[in-house]
């Protein structure tokens, strides 16, 4: 049999692990082939890394991995830029064809004299790294050379949107711990990094236009401690806040696209806007003076549709266009409670006036008008499946979070689906039972296995319909995660569950293989510093 699936690999390898090069490959996502020959490599200090294509992103890439090598594994490997083919004891990297791999794909062969990876493009030159540094990373030995086995690995994704999502409202994120976010999506092969940046509880971007979204918008007063259960709610007293001025946010942009991830920002609107009301009351709906959120939960202040608002959201995603050069920005639109709306003379009569039938129409008129804006300036709209009510916006792509039925509806009408469904991919959940044991979270249950199970295309679909599907991504709400330790916690081992969802296509996938491989990553995380969820982690065998 030419190709042997890893999981028969591991197994072998597994039963015959006396010799220390034959230990189970520990690749996640789990790669499309792998074909295993006789033999091995050793990277080591002597190790060159080769560049034969003058390139600046495979350069970058080159040089990231390089760090990373020398950083958490004590390898310092040479960079020879423009060398030539020959030689031994290289990692060649070369660029071919773009017939050849497809967007992302890679072809990797490893042998005694070296490792060789070609792609069609730099992307796929860097998955073909990071699936190098994975192995070196998962290896045994804590620092120094480092063994890969003789293999032709060939590679490329499932799906277009590799995502994953992080508030950092509720709770603030310092750059660094975005940076280490964005390192770990790198790792397992995402692409997208969903930035949610404005709430009800703050503000994070910096716009220069309107200096009060953050002098004001970004502080609350307290935050609520504990849960809902206690009543009255307890508060901390503590003045709470932060934001990224356009400068940071440009810095994270680049490091992100160093590391071939678009970084989406979503701007919330009509709802979700208290911060923004807090800093220009003029926005809201009843002109009353509000602060910053301080409790979880919904806010009942929404944009007033005015026209001053139009301006204001125009001037706030033009500064954001100008940090963020990704094709997509989502403009949020999940649960926009409509009372005030309900209860404004003013807005009734805009109702009226523009022949609308109810408020989900008016919402879908707001969001109709925010997309023809981006759409102008030839950027697309993604919004949560509320944009759904009241007529979606003609070339909306949905992002289906309240289960499936917003991304099946919205792929039946040809539009483009991220799907996010609560039950596998909201990653606020607890991921062990006795929930009790485990720290506060905001409720649900979702382990492991469950995320991995994942099928992102619906049974429902065509195969046409199907075509809609461009990804997964799983949410990380920030309520009760305080801190970016505790964002590990709740990601780590769900992440790389995700990967394989996103990224394996899913007769490749095998559970069993899936648990070993993730025992084997503890190694990787205990170099990184990770500190991941033992209580989440797979049982590990007898
Ligand atoms: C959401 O979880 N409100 C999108």
């Amino acid at each position: 049999m030419k190709y042997t699936p890893l999981f028969l690999l591991v197994s072998t390898m597994a039963m015959s692990c006396s010799h220390k090069n034959h230990e189970p490959l520990a690749v996640i996502p789990q790669p499309s082939q792998v074909e295993q020959k006789s033999g091995f490599f050793i990277i080591n200090d002597s190790t060159r890394m080769v560049l034969e294509t003058p390139d600046q992103r495979v350069r970058k890439a080159a040089i990231i991995f390089i760090d990373d090598l020398r950083k958490k594994q004590s390898l310092n490997l040479t960079l020879d830029e423009g060398g030539k083919s020959s030689g031994i004891n290289t990692i060649h990297l070369k660029l071919v064809s773009p017939e050849e791999t497809g967007k992302e794909g890679y072809v990797l062969e490893s042998g005694r004299k070296g490792i060789n990876i070609s792609s069609g493009t730099p992307a796929g030159l860097f998955y073909g790294l990071m699936t190098i540094e994975q192995i070196a990373l998962t290896a045994n030995q804590d620092g120094g050379s480092v063994t890969v086995p003789a293999m032709k690995v060939e590679d490329s994704p499932r799906f277009d949107w590799r995502g994953m999502h992080l508030d950092v409202c509720r709770h603030f994120m310092p750059v660094e711990a975005v940076k280490k976010y964005i390192d770990y999506l790198a790792l397992y092969k995402f692409n997208h990094f969903h930035w949610h940046l404005t709430e009800d509880q703050g503000w994070r971007i910096e716009i220069k236009k309107y200096p009060k979204l953050t002098s004001v918008g970004a502080w609350r007063d307290s935050t609520m401690v504990g849960n809902f259960s206690s009543t009255p709610l307890k508060y901390d007293g503590k003045r709470y806040g932060g934001f990224y001025t356009q400068e940071e946010a440009r810095d994270i942009v680049r490091y992100a696209a160093d590391r071939f991830i678009t970084v989406i920002p979503e701007i919330e609107m009509p709802g979700h806007a208290q911060a923004a009301i807090a800093a220009y009351p003029e926005l809201g709906v009843t002109g009353e003076k509000v602060g910053v959120k301080c409790e979880w939960g919904i806010s009942p202040y929404i944009y007033m549709p005015s026209e001053k608002t139009f301006s204001f959201l125009e001037d706030v995603l033009t500064e954001v266009m100008a940090v963020f050069p990704s094709e997509y920005i989502h403009i949020g639109g999940d649960e926009a409670i409509k009372d005030q709306w309900k209860e404004s003379p003013g807005v009734q009569a805009l109702i009226k006036e523009l022949n609308l039938k109810d408020e989900e129409e008016l919402q879908s008129y707001f969001i109709h008008r925010m997309e023809k804006f981006l759409n102008a300036k030839g950027r697309s709209i993604i919004g949560w499946d509320e944009i759904l009510q009241g007529g979606l916006a003609p070339n909306a792509t949905v992002m289906s979070w309240r289960g499936e039925k917003g991304g099946i509806a919205a792929a039946k009408m040809d539009h483009n689906v991220v799907m996010s469904p609560g039950n596998y991919c909201y990653f606020d959940h607890y991921q062990a039972k006795p929930v009790d044991d485990e720290p506060l979270a905001i409720g649900g249950y979702l382990p492991l296995d469950t995320v991995y199970a994942y099928n992102p295309v619906p049974k429902e679909l065509t195969a046409a319909e199907a075509e809609h599907i461009l990804g997964v991504q799983a949410n990380v709400w920030t309520e009760y995660i305080p801190d970016f330790r505790q964002v590990e916690y709740m990601i780590f081992p769900r992440l790389l569950a995700m990967s394989e969802v996103a990224w394996t296509q899913p007769g490749d996938k095998n559970q069993d293989l899936f648990h070993a491989k993730v025992l084997r990553q503890v190694n990787l995380f205990n170099k990184l510093g990770v500190n991941y969820s033992e209580t989440g982690m797979p049982p590990r065998p007898e």
